[in-house]
């Protein structure tokens, strides 16, 4: 039986454009390729990422994205098929708030190449489903005002973002509700088999 998250055999589906995307969890072996990641993504990029400028990530940052323990910060990594094989795309997370255990901040990086196709909205997707596996209840974004992707993401998600500082938003998705509402979206019902078999409880929780 598989016994949590970093378990979780890789999810493919085809995006709307006729690409091919697999979805896995990340863990400690996927350290370089995350560097080699931030290598690749546009300073405007990092900066909506990181919101300073990050010149590259420090080891101490390398560990503290790769060495999760899959239930308290977890992350998706997203590859795109390609002939010669494939090649890395993206990475979502959530980070579980110590003072609130049912709420995560969380955060989204899709390469520039591969940028409005459709990858983030389903980083968004799997990362709420394995949020719900491991009993989130709500996740926090802090988005800056200009970044209108990633705003973009989030309305069609339903989530209602405020202004809180000058050229920052923060919005808040009941995961529950959004779950539940993935029903009819095809890759859904291979994420949700799989939180079941990492999860046998989650139906009656
Ligand atoms: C934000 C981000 C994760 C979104 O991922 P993505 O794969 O590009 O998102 P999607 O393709 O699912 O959707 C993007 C939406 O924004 C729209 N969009 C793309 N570029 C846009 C732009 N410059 N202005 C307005 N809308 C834009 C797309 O058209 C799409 O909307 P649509 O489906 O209605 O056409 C990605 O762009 C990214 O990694 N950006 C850099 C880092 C970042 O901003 N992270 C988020 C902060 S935590």
């Amino acid at each position: 039986m598989i016994s949590d998250l970093s378990q979780l055999t890789p999810v493919e589906f085809t995006l709307p454009n006729g690409m091919v995307i697999s979805l896995r969890p990340l863990g400690a072996a996927d350290r370089d390729k995350l560097a080699v990641g931030f290598e690749r993504l546009s300073g405007e990029s990092r900066y909506r990422r990181f919101m300073t400028p990050t010149p590259r990530l420090t080891p101490n940052e390398l560990t503290y994205f790769s060495e999760i323990d899959s239930r308290n910060h977890f992350a998706w990594g997203v590859e795109v098929a390609h002939e010669d094989g494939w090649d890395g795309a993206g990475v979502a997370r959530y980070v579980r708030l110590s003072g609130d255990p049912g709420a995560a901040d969380t955060a989204f990086t899709v390469l520039d190449e591969y940028q409005g196709i459709g990858i983030g909205q389903v980083l968004l997707r799997g990362l709420a489903i394995a949020g719900r596996v491991n009993d989130l209840r709500r996740f926090h974004f802090d988005v800056l005002a200009d970044n209108r992707p990633m705003l973009r993401v989030l309305e069609k998600s339903g989530v209602p973002m405020d202004p809180v500082s000058a050229g920052l938003t923060h919005g808040v998705l009941d995961v529950d509700s959004f779950v539940a509402g993935l029903d009819s979206w095809p890759p859904a019902r291979a994420l949700a088999e799989l939180a079941r078999a990492a999860r046998p409880g989650l139906e009656s929780s």
